[in-house]
C-alpha cells in the first residue's frame, strides 16, 4: 500500500467545490481590482530563493524540496514573490511603462515538520504589485486581501501591521535588538540564540514563552526615518478611511528578508498555534536584488488550506443538477446512450448506469 507523502493532502472529490468556490470568488476579487495572473513554474534555481527570502531565514536554511540535475540545484518553489519578480525581469513587464498587478494561485512546498494547519505541499492565493512605492498600493492590496476573506465568507480574523522602515532602518532596529538583548542571550531558547547571530529580528516573533516575555520587556518600536515614518501613516490613514481594522503591532517581522516598511499579517482564531491565515508587505529592493530596474512592491499570499480551516462549512450544493439516465433491457441502452449524447452536446450535465443494474438499483 502506498500512501501520501507526510504532510501533503489529496483534495477529494467532496472536498473540491469548497476549494473551487474559494479560487473563483478569489480571481473575481482580483478582476475587481484589476490585477492579471502569472502562472510562473514550480521549479527554479535554488539560488534565486537564497538571494531573495535571504540565505539565513529558516526557509532557505531547513525547509527547501531540492533537486540536484547534474551541476544544477534546483527547488520546488517554497512560496510565490521570489518567482513573479524573476518572471518580470526575465520577460520585461517593466517596459510595459505601467505597474504590474500580478496574481497567482497554486501549490507551494516546504519541508517543515507537519501539523494542523501546516504542510509540506499547501496552496497560495497571492498578488504582487510591482513597479510603485506609493502607499496607496500597500491600502490597496490589504483591501483586496480583505475583500478575499469576505468573499469566501470568512469571519471574525485580526490584521496586524508594522512598518520595518528602509534597510537603514532595519539595520538600525537590528542593532538596537542587539544591544538591548546582549545580556538575556542565555535566558533565549536555542533557535533565538542563533537567530541572535544571523537574523536578530525574528526574535521578535518568537513563540517560545521565555522569549516572549523578554522581548515583552524591550519596549520595541520600530525606529523609522521621516520618510519611512510618514509612509506608514499614510499607510494606517489609508486603512482607516476605509473602515478597515488593523492592530499596529510592533513585534510583527515576518520570516522574509526582503520586507521593507508596511508588513502584515491576517490571523483567525481558529488554527491555533499557525494562525496566520494570510500574510505579505512590501519589498522596494528585492527587483533590483535580483537584476532588474528600482521598482517598489508590495503582495501578500493567502494560504488556500487555512482559509478553509477559518471558512464556514460549504453552502448546499444544489446548484449542480444532473440528468440520470436509465435505460431498460439491452434493446434501450443504445437509445439511453444517444440520449446522453444528446442531452451532454445541448450543455445539460447527464450520466447513467453502465452496470446494467434494475431499475431501483440505478435510481
Ligand atoms: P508566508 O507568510 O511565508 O508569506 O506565507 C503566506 C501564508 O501561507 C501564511 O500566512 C500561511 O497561511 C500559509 N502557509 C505558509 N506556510 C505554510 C505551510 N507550511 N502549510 C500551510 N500553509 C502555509 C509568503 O510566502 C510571502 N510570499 C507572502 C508575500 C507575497 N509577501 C509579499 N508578497
Amino acid at each position: 500500500m502506498f500512501k501520501r507523502v507526510p504532510g501533503t493532502k489529496d483534495i477529494l472529490p467532496d472536498e473540491i467545490s469548497r476549494w473551487q468556490a474559494l479560487e473563483a470568488s478569489a480571481r473575481d476579487a482580483f478582476a475587481l481590482y484589476n490585477y492579471k495572473e502569472l502562472r510562473p513554474p514550480l521549479i527554479e534555481e535554488a539560488s534565486l530563493f537564497d538571494r531573495s527570502l535571504g540565505a539565513s531565514t529558516e526557509i532557505v536554511q531547513k525547509q527547501m524540496f531540492l533537486i540536484h540535475n547534474k551541476d544544477d540545484l534546483y527547488a520546488l518553489r517554497p512560496e510565490g514573490t521570489a518567482s513573479i519578480v524573476r518572471s518580470y525581469i526575465e520577460n520585461n513587464l517593466d517596459k510595459s511603462g505601467k505597474i504590474s498587478k500580478l496574481f497567482y494561485l497554486g501549490p507551494m512546498f516546504r519541508l517543515e515538520r507537519p501539523q494542523k494547519g501546516r504542510l509540506r505541499q499547501f496552496h497560495h492565493i497571492g498578488c504582487e504589485v510591482i513597479g510603485s512605492s506609493s502607499p496607496g498600493v500597500d491600502i490597496e492590496v490589504i483591501s483586496l486581501a480583505e475583500s478575499i476573506l469576505k468573499a469566501g465568507g470568512i469571519k471574525g480574523y485580526t490584521l496586524k501591521i508594522n512598518s520595518l522602515g528602509c534597510p537603514q532602518d532595519k539595520k538600525k532596529l537590528m542593532a538596537l535588538l542587539r544591544d538591548a538583548l546582549a545580556g538575556k542571550k542565555d535566558s533565549l531558547c536555542e533557535d533565538c540564540r542563533i537567530r541572535y547571530g544571523q537574523n536578530v529580528l525574528r526574535i521578535l516573533d518568537c513563540k517560545q514563552e521565555g522569549c516572549r516575555t523578554i522581548v515583552g520587556e524591550l519596549g520595541t518600536g520600530a525606529v523609522l526615518c521621516g520618510e519611512c515614518a510618514e509612509h506608514f501613516t499614510r499607510v494606517k490613514a489609508g486603512l482607516e478611511a476605509l473602515n478597515i481594522p488593523y492592530t499596529y503591532t510592533p513585534v510583527l517581522v515576518r520570516g522574509l528578508d526582503y520586507y521593507t516598511r508596511t508588513v502584515f499579517e491576517f490571523c483567525h482564531g481558529a488554527l491555533g498555534a499557525q494562525d496566520a491565515i494570510g500574510a505579505g508587505g512590501r519589498y522596494d529592493n528585492l527587483v533590483a536584488e535580483l537584476g532588474g530596474p528600482a521598482a517598489g512592491a508590495a503582495g501578500f499570499a493567502f494560504g488556500v488550506e487555512r482559509l478553509l480551516i477559518a471558512a464556514p462549512p460549504e453552502a448546499s450544493n444544489s446548484g449542480n443538477k444532473l440528468v440520470f439516465v436509465i435505460s431498460l433491457g439491452e434493446r434501450a441502452k443504445e437509445e439511453g446512450y444517444n440520449l446522453l449524447a444528446q442531452l451532454r452536446k445541448a450543455g445539460i450535465a447527464a450520466d447513467t448506469d453502465y452496470e446494467d443494474k434494475s431499475l431501483k438499483g440505478a435510481m
